[in-house]
Order: C-alpha cells, then sequence, then structure tokens
C-alpha cells in the first residue's frame, strides 16, 4: 500500500491553491491509497473544506491532522474571548468539518487499514527545543507571551487553549494534553495484535533532529513553537512505530531516529518556493510511504 503526504499547504495563497489538483493528480497517478494532510491548510473552514474534498475526490482515503494555523479562530485577540475554546475547534469543530468531507479525523482515533495503523495529534510545544545559550539570554517569560523585541509568534493572538474553569492554559500544559491523547492511540494499536506497522502522524514536531537551526534570533527564539521532545518519546515507545510524518516547519527534511523514518515535504509559502518550478514542487512537497518495505514483524511484543 502506498501513502501520500502533504503538509502545510496554506491555501489562503493562491498560488498554492492553483498546486493542489496538480497535487491530487500526480498522488491519484502513482496510485496512493491514503493521503495524509499534516496540518496548516488555512484558518478558513471553507478552504479547509475544500482541500479535503479536492484530495478525496480521486479516490484515496484522506487522513487529516490539523495545524496551528487550522485551529486559529478569525478574531483579533482571541484570548481575551471567554468565550472561545481551541480545544472545542480542535475536537468538535474540525472533526465535524473533516468527517461532513469524508476524510478521517486523525486527532478523534487511530485509523486502520490491513495490518498498518496511523496514528495523530496537532502536538503542541513546550520549548524544549530552544538551545540553551538562547534560554539563557531570554526572560523566561518572553516563550509565554510569545513575544519578543518587535517580533511576534501569531498563535498568541488566535490560540485560546482553555482549561475545566475556561482559564488559558500553558503551552506546556496544552503539549502534555496532546502527548497523552497521541500516548492512548499508540497503546490502542499496540495492543491490536491484527495491527504491525505504526505511521506517526503530528503538525508540530518531534524530535530535534527535524528542528532547523540557524544560531541568531529571532529563528531560534521561533523554535521554541515548533513542538516538544516528549512528543518524539510517546513515539517512540511503540515497537510497531516505522514512519513518524510532520509539518510546520517549511523546511523538506528527512531523519531516521533510533530506526523511524522521520520526515516532513511541506508546501510553504510561495516566497519560500522562488526559483521551482511547479514540477520541481509537486516531486518535492509529497512524501511517500511503500508499506511493503516496513517488511518483517516486529519481535517486540
Ligand atoms: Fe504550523
Amino acid at each position: 500500500m502506498l501513502i501520500a503526504s502533504v503538509s502545510d499547504l496554506h491555501t489562503d495563497f493562491p498560488e498554492n491553491r492553483t498546486l493542489i489538483p496538480r497535487l491530487a493528480a500526480e498522488i491519484y497517478r502513482r496510485g496512493a491509497r491514503v493521503i495524509v494532510l499534516a496540518g496548516d491548510v488555512s484558518h478558513r473552514d471553507e478552504r479547509i473544506d475544500r482541500a479535503l474534498r479536492a484530495f478525496g475526490e480521486l479516490g484515496a482515503r484522506v487522513v487529516y491532522v490539523p495545524g496551528n494555523h487550522d485551529l486559529w479562530f478569525k478574531v483579533e485577540n482571541a484570548p481575551e474571548r471567554p468565550d472561545l475554546d481551541t480545544w472545542h475547534r480542535y475536537h468538535q469543530g474540525l472533526r465535524v468539518l473533516a468527517e461532513r468531507a469524508g476524510a478521517h479525523y486523525l486527532p478523534s482515533g487511530p485509523l486502520r487499514i490491513g495490518d498498518v495503523a496511523l496514528v495523530g495529534s496537532c502536538g503542541w510545544y513546550d520549548y524544549s527545543f530552544v538551545l540553551d545559550p538562547i534560554r539563557a539570554a531570554l526572560d523566561p517569560g518572553d516563550f509565554g507571551r510569545k513575544r519578543l523585541q518587535g517580533w511576534m509568534w501569531s498563535d498568541a493572538r488566535f490560540i485560546a487553549f482553555r482549561d475545566e474553569q475556561r482559564a488559558l492554559m500553558a503551552d506546556t500544559d496544552v503539549a502534555r494534553r496532546m502527548e497523552c491523547e497521541l500516548t492512548a492511540q499508540i497503546r490502542e494499536v499496540d495492543a491490536d495484535d491484527a495491527i504491525r506497522h505504526v505511521v506517526a502522524v503530528t503538525h508540530h514536531q518531534a524530535f530535534s533532529a527535524s528542528v532547523r537551526r540557524t544560531g541568531t534570533l529571532p529563528w531560534e527564539f521561533f523554535n521554541a513553537f515548533m513542538g516538544s521532545e516528549a512528543l518524539g518519546r510517546a513515539i517512540l515507545t511503540s515497537p510497531k512505530m516505522r514512519v513518524a510524518i510532520y509539518g510546520h516547519t517549511h523546511t523538506v527534511g528527512e531523519q531516521h531516529v533510533s530506526g523511524i523514518r522521520v520526515f516532513g515535504t511541506p508546501l510553504g509559502y510561495p516566497r519560500e518556493r522562488v526559483g521551482l518550478s511547479p514540477e520541481e514542487i509537486i516531486q518535492t512537497r509529497i512524501g511517500w510511504i511503500d508499506t511493503v518495505r516496513f517488511g518483517a514483524p516486529s519481535t517486540c511484543s
């Protein structure tokens, strides 16, 4: 079985919207049965719906994990609106949208196809990817505020995860809850004897090896918001884990971590692809997993 993966489609850019039929056609031409969307389609529901349907129309099973952009509220300052809770959008709003479009909403539960299971979570960030010298040089409160000098991580304005008392949650607590939800899915498929291979999909990054480094600000400040090391530790607990797909970063990459293939193939912003022809984009921005290559079953149990 062939699984295709794309991420960070950012369909708010017309240039990206025009590429979607071409990406879908290539995935269909190669014969993928499953297409994974690893988050950041759009902050507008109608565009998420359109993208999910565009990939599903050609017959592949669409599997969707939302990214932070997809979770954004379209308001000026979501944290100041007690009626808005990003958990509600994550667990219900986007699930309903995805299922109406015929897609499998992966945060709601694993998808099993034969002896392969896909598990997934948006994941979140806990600042664990910040380099020690950068952490030492900055005020710890800068990360929670998501602001440094004139720079801002836009989740500060459009995300509002709330706890049971409707209080805003710290990013570290959001990350822990996302990790717990992913761990529950992993335990479920690990306990299923019919499943021999697991593929994890997270929007945020789970391994330091896939975090792009410059050693300079503001880049290394923004790496605080790339993901969490604990997400990776959760993924590594499964003896059946074969591949981990990520989005969020707009850098195409592939790494190997503890025997697991880890990769991201983001479309990203048009300005990040200057000089690439549409053909080169199609060739480099789709990830492929051939489950035949997973080989013999793991002897671990
Ligand atoms: Fe993202």
